[in-house]
């Protein structure tokens, strides 16, 4: 069992220092790098409330130990958080942890963020060395880092082994939305998939095979599988290597392709007109909607109607119970909405390939490690 961070443990642990793992993976001057930061602030109020010293942990990027590296800092997440949780956050770019320990022990400041935990070679290797000297800047450890606990490194898991681990208040609600919608499915149950990638949609399409009532495919996915229907591709983006393998869905009466598409010369970069409003009725049916991946290349104009389209129709469902997530997806909600407007019964999930695991019945290691 999982135990999650509450009011409880935040007062018994009062006064002492929390490791805190969150997610900065993301672009701190983009909407979806503020989505991911402003989600884990119930958890650092709690703990602050309590006056629980934080010791912030995150990655950014894949760093190669090389000058290039420079750019994945966090220092910029500095100011960032300072506004967001009106405290000062003194920021540490060693790794050394003796001088680490020394500064904490010392500084005026309860918060604290260190560099790029991916700057330390034994992170991705899950070394346990790492784990223990991570551990030991804190009493206990809290992971409310749902969007890397796909990932077996030292920050998710091997700190687990070293002190008292909880999981965050994001976390709590990720896997209880993303459970929800896995086992108790109400039916009819639309799966909307998108995005560039299509090996990563695979499997969730493999998982919710029999459980959905109907598919609605944009992007990657839909080209592959308007390939494997025969249908030429020109320069779209697609996945030849699985066109065989997606042979068995592409004729399927319940997995819906564009029967039109918005294209620039012989590239499809949006469903069309017609596909849109075919989708946004079904939508409208659903009691239970699972999206991930937008329908288009959103980010630029005209290509944006599709996705803005499927997110019309998803807001104005309001007895569907529905789960958004993948970076991209929750970027293009800026579309049609502030995000502090999303309807209760729209869960926005901060996971990229972790939601996409989740979803696909694999175990992630960073919620294993927590039991
Ligand atoms: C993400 O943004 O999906 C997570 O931060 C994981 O990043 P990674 O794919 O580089 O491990």
């Amino acid at each position: 069992m999982i135990k999650f961070l509450n009011e409880g443990i935040a007062k018994k642990y009062k006064g002492k220092t929390c490791v805190l793992r969150i997610d900065l993976n993301v672009d701190p001057k983009t909407d979806e790098g503020l989505f991911r930061l402003h989600s884990v602030l119930p958890t650092i109020a709690l703990l602050r409330k309590y006056h629980v010293r934080v010791v912030i942990v995150s990655h950014k990027g894949r760093p190669t130990h090389s000058a290039a590296d420079k750019k994945l800092s966090l220092k910029p997440f500095v100011s960032i958080i300072e506004k967001e949780i009106e405290e000062s956050v003194a920021f540490i770019r060693t790794f050394n942890f003796e001088e680490i320990r020394e500064t904490i022990g010392s500084a005026k400041q309860d918060v604290f963020l260190l560099e790029n935990i991916r700057f330390c070679a034994g992170e991705e290797r899950n070394d346990k060395k790492l784990g223990k000297l991570l551990a030991g800047l804190g009493d206990f450890y809290v992971n409310d880092a749902f969007a890397v606990s796909h990932r077996e490194h030292a920050s998710v898991c091997a700190i687990t082994d070293f002190i008292p681990s909880f999981g965050g208040l994001q976390l709590e609600k990720e896997i209880k939305n993303l459970k929800g919608v896995m086992t108790r499915p109400e039916s009819p149950l639309v799966v909307v998939l998108g995005g560039a990638k299509t090996n990563d949609k695979l499997p969730l399409i493999e998982q919710f095979w029999k459980k959905a009532d109907m598919f609605l495919l944009g992007g990657g996915p839909s080209n592959t599988l308007l390939a494997a229907q025969g249908i030429p591709m020109g320069d779209s983006l697609y996945d030849a290597k699985l066109v065989t393998k997606v042979r068995k869905y592409a004729f399927a009466a319940n997995v819906f392709t564009p029967s039109d598409t918005a294209s620039r010369g012989t590239k499809i970069l949006d469903i069309g007109p017609e596909t849109a409003k075919e989708y946004a009725e079904i939508i409208k049916t659903a009691k239970t909607i699972i999206w991930n991946g937008p329908m288009g290349l959103f980010e630029k104009k005209p290509f944006e109607k599709g996705t803005a389209a499927l997110w019309k129709a998803i807001l104005a469902n309001k007895k569907a119970v529905t789960v958004v997530g993948g970076g991209e997806t929750i970027a293009s909600s800026c579309l049609v909405m502030n995000r502090c407007k999303v309807p209760a019964n729209v869960f926005l999930s901060t996971g990229g390939g972790a939601m996409l695991e989740y979803l696909s019945d694999k175990k992630l290691p960073g919620i294993i490690a927590l039991r």
